[in-house]
């Protein structure tokens, strides 16, 4: 459907769930794409299975949340591949539904700092490194629908969700003038494991998983139904880093099934 031949896409934490639907969906459709990621073994298993099918995709063990990690990550990137065309921050930890006494210092740093300080981080030196210069390029980033509405989710993922929207509003302004456009995904409910992978990188950290939403009938106030796929975020990213969404930017796309029309 769409045709990203080559062209070269970052997705962080590409290893698992909705980032590495998105990671296989732009391999398939020709681009280049590298996974800056941070549970290596899934990172590994994603290139296996993509060069089996003959597609091109690298993973780069990052964190994030490091600075200095982040600025030679992108510069090895550039060094391989040239430029980067297309980024997408979509690295995250949940936080188990935590309310504000449940949320420890340390669980708020880790949410906030992967979240919004890192897709922060992450657009800055790609933009700095790459995107400015040439005056081309578009970010993704991957908001929720807990970034809309209170209530979704727990206090320091609601945060850093609602601030990804903002970033990326002003990001765009400041951006699509010079030929970058800024969007942000916001997902519903959608089949991962994302409590499961927040848990083993929070280590002592991680706050208990609590079950699906702050309100166990929140699946009947989905109209369709039933969770999303990963798959289906992903062609929403394809679509918001495709010449098809050339005049949208600063738009938060929601993807939930129906969940926040009521
Ligand atoms: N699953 C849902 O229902 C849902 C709903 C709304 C939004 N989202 C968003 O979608 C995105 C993907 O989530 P998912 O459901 O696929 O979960 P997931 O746990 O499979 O994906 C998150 C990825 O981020 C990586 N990561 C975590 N910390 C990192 C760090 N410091 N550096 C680099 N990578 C790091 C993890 O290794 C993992 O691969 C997230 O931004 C999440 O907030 C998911």
């Amino acid at each position: 459907m769409f045709d990203f031949q080559g062209q070269v896409v970052v997705i962080t934490g590409g290893e698992t769930g909705i980032g590495r639907a998105t990671a296989e969906a732009f391999a398939r459709a020709g681009a280049s794409v590298v996974i800056a990621g941070y549970l290596e073994d899934e990172g590994q298993s994603v290139v296996e299975a993509m060069a089996a099918e003959g597609r091109a995709v690298e993973f780069i063990r990052t964190d994030v949340q490091q600075e200095e990690v982040i600025t030679d990550v992108v510069a090895g990137i550039l060094a391989r591949h040239g430029r980067i065309d297309v980024l997408v921050n979509n690295a995250s930890i949940f936080d188990g539904f935590a309310g504000i006494t449940e949320t420890s210092t340390s669980l708020w740093d880790k949410v906030i700092g992967t979240n919004l300080r890192g897709s922060f981080l992450m657009s800055r030196a790609v933009l700095a490194q790459d995107m400015t210069a040439r005056g081309q390029g578009t970010i993704i980033n991957m908001a929720s629908v807990g970034g809309l509405i209170g209530g979704a989710d727990g206090l320091a993922y609601t945060t850093s969700k609602f601030g990804i929207i903002g970033m990326t509003r002003q990001m765009a302004c400041d951006l699509s003038a010079r030929g970058i456009r800024v969007n942000a995904v916001c997902p519903g409910m959608i089949q991962t494991e994302m409590r499961k992978h927040s848990t083993r990188i929070l280590g002592a950290d991680a706050p208990p998983m609590r079950g699906v939403g702050v309100n166990p009938d929140a699946l009947k106030r989905v109209p369709k139904g039933h969770k999303g796929r990963p798959a289906d975020i992903a062609h929403a990213v394809m679509f918001l880093a495709s010449p098809y969404a050339d005049y949208v930017s600063g738009h938060s796309l929601v993807v939930d099934g129906g969940w926040t029309i009521q």
